[in-house]
């Protein structure tokens, strides 16, 4: 692969999606050709799958179906999006990927870590990001940053506060584990200082990257 493959976890209302837009102009300011893009979602299928999983439904979703959908719509994504740009040799910004499945589906459903993996090691092919930047936060700051917002809560966000404690406590224990690729940003700061943060890997990748 000729790219780079930057990702961006956390858990609901830690500002992802303002610092989305840093990264990509920031990149795009070093001459870099961007693809913009998110999981669950970033194809026709991939979107249509997105709105089942986020859809709130009177009945529930078993955990397994919720699982492979998420899977299912990575699959696409990888196929359709994120290996084409790879070999093009863009530089692929993705809103989550599959830390998200470990902390949402292993930590906050309780499904096994082992069977996660299986799928993984399946759909990716060894397709993994360069850069993981993990937002996080307090649980009740980032459920505060919900309720500001116009839109109803989707089926995730309608969780309990100890889902996404589960969820949060998932993802750190992974940002300890691989400290090289996840970046553990405090999203409790101000953008400017968030920011701030996030130039040293990206500077450093880039250099990597005229290295290679
Ligand atoms: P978001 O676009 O607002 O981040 O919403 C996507 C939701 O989907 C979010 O609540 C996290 C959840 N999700 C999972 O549960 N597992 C996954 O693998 C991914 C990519 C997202």
């Amino acid at each position: 692969m000729n790219g780079k493959f930057i990702s961006i976890e956390g858990i609901e209302g830690a500002g992802k999606s303002t610092q989305l837009q840093f990264i990509a102009d920031f990149l795009r300011s070093k001459g870099k050709q961007v693809v913009v893009t998110r999981e669950p979602g970033g194809t026709t299928v991939g979107e249509q799958i997105r709105n089942i999983l986020l859809e709130p439904a009177e009945q529930p979703m078993s955990e397994d179906t919720e699982l492979l959908l998420m899977f299912a719509a990575r699959a696409e994504h990888l196929q359709q999006v994120v290996k084409p740009a790879l070999q093009r040799g863009d530089w692929v910004l993705s809103d989550r990927f599959v830390d998200a499945t470990f902390a949402y589906q292993g930590g906050g459903r309780g499904v096994c870590e082992r069977r996660i993996a299986a799928l993984a090691d399946w759909t990716l092919q060894g397709c993994h990001t360069d850069i993981t930047f993990l937002f996080d936060l307090p649980v009740a700051l980032g459920q505060l940053r919900v309720d500001q917002r116009p839109q109803q809560r989707d089926r995730f966000e309608q969780e309990q506060q100890a889902f996404f404690e589960r969820v949060r406590q998932c993802y750190l224990a992974r940002a300890q584990a691989e400290p090289g690729r996840i970046k553990l940003i405090d999203a409790s700061q101000t953008v400017e200082a968030i920011q701030y943060q996030l130039q040293q890997p990206l500077e450093q990748l880039l250099s990597n990257e005229s290295n290679d």
